[in-house]
């Protein structure tokens, strides 16, 4: 067991990949799972620390990794991302993000690793107008939030079993740099590419639906609080910021912190789409964990926009 070692699944993801880069700053050897059906290896930090395999987290054989390596910790991030992908693909979305699941808890338990750290969703609550708690009612609405509840009841049993240590957090909205512009992906990089290269964006609903819009770089202060305390041992985590902003009040930041006027063009809400309203309740991160988020979402989107100016491609 190399304490300075772990695993990433789904490393070269946007969280996973700042997730890496904030590791490997810290001098720890990671070692990268992905099959690179979303991410992209130009994400991942060239710092030589980083071992990269392209493979698919539910192959049995990747068990000689873990037996190479022994790591200590695992963050099992990799997944079939999200959720209208997921009415699309809701086989294929089963099957990565439960089978995938199972396949690396396993893996860990053979392999003895002393934390399986397992990222799911807020999109496991039940919609609410009041913060979300950690017990708050669990309803997700969608094949992809299904899957991922499913993902947290078997690592929990795989807690309770095999004396697992696990920690799962549940991300709400996390956006900024390395999100790519994808038909299925979130709602900021839409709004970038309408205030950079002056296309209409299409708002699915009012605008008065509101999200708890987190910055990437607090999802990764808050992963690696929970994985590396021990007041996160089989608990389960809120990582948000405890604010909620609509998407109108996100186009209208945008639109001032780019200079530029963003045209609106309405559409029905999706019918699947039975959130108007998400917010993080982060009491518990904060009490057990320290956990306060840094980013305003002013200074975060100004980042981010930032950033898009500088890779436009990801716009495309
Ligand atoms: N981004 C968010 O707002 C958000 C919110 C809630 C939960 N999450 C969860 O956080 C995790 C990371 O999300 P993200 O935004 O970085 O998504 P992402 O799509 O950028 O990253 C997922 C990574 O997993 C890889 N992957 C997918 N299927 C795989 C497979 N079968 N085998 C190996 N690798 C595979 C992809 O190539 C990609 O690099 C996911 O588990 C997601 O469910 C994200």
């Amino acid at each position: 067991m190399k304490e300075k070692t772990v695993i990433v699944t789904g490393g070269a993801g946007v969280i996973g990949s700042h997730l890496v880069e904030y590791l490997v700053q810290r001098d720890y050897e990671v070692i990268v799972i992905d099959n690179l059906s979303a991410g992209r290896l130009e994400n991942l930090p060239d710092y030589g620390k980083v071992f990269f395999y392209r493979r698919d987290v539910r192959d049995e054989s990747l068990q000689n990794i873990y037996y190479r390596y022994k790591p200590f910790l695992l963050f099992h991030l990799a997944a079939h991302y999200a959720n209208e992908l997921s009415i699309k693909e809701p086989v294929y979305d089963l099957k990565v993000n439960t089978v995938g699941t199972l396949n690396q808890l396993n893996l860990a338990v053979k392999a003895g690793v002393k934390r399986f750290v397992y990222a799911s969703t807020s999109c496991v609550y039940l919609p609410s107008v009041n913060p979300l708690e950690e017990e708050s009612p669990l309803k997700p609405h969608t094949p992809y939030g299904i899957s991922k509840l499913a993902g947290e009841y078997y690592t929990f049993f795989y807690a309770e079993n095999y004396g697992l240590p696990v920690t799962v957090l549940r991300y709400f909205n996390v956006y900024g740099p390395k999100e790519a512009n994808l038909q299925y992906r979130g709602v900021i990089p839409k709004i970038m590419a309408a205030a950079l290269q002056d296309k209409p964006f299409t708002l699915t609903g009012s605008g008065d639906e509101a999200r708890d819009f987190t910055f990437i770089k607090d999802a990764v202060k808050g992963t690696v609080l929970a994985a590396f305390s021990e007041k996160g041992v089989n608990q389960v985590f809120n990582i948000g910021t405890g604010r909620a902003s609509s998407i109108l009040e996100v186009i209208n930041m945008l639109s001032e912190l780019s200079g530029e006027k963003i045209s609106i063009r309405y559409d029905e809400r999706r019918k699947w789409d039975k959130t108007v309203y998400r917010l993080a309740d982060i009491k518990k991160a904060h009490l057990l964990l320290g956990y306060e988020p840094e980013y305003e979402l002013r200074e975060g989107l100004k980042l981010t926009l930032d950033w898009y100016k500088d890779n436009l491609e990801f716009l495309n």
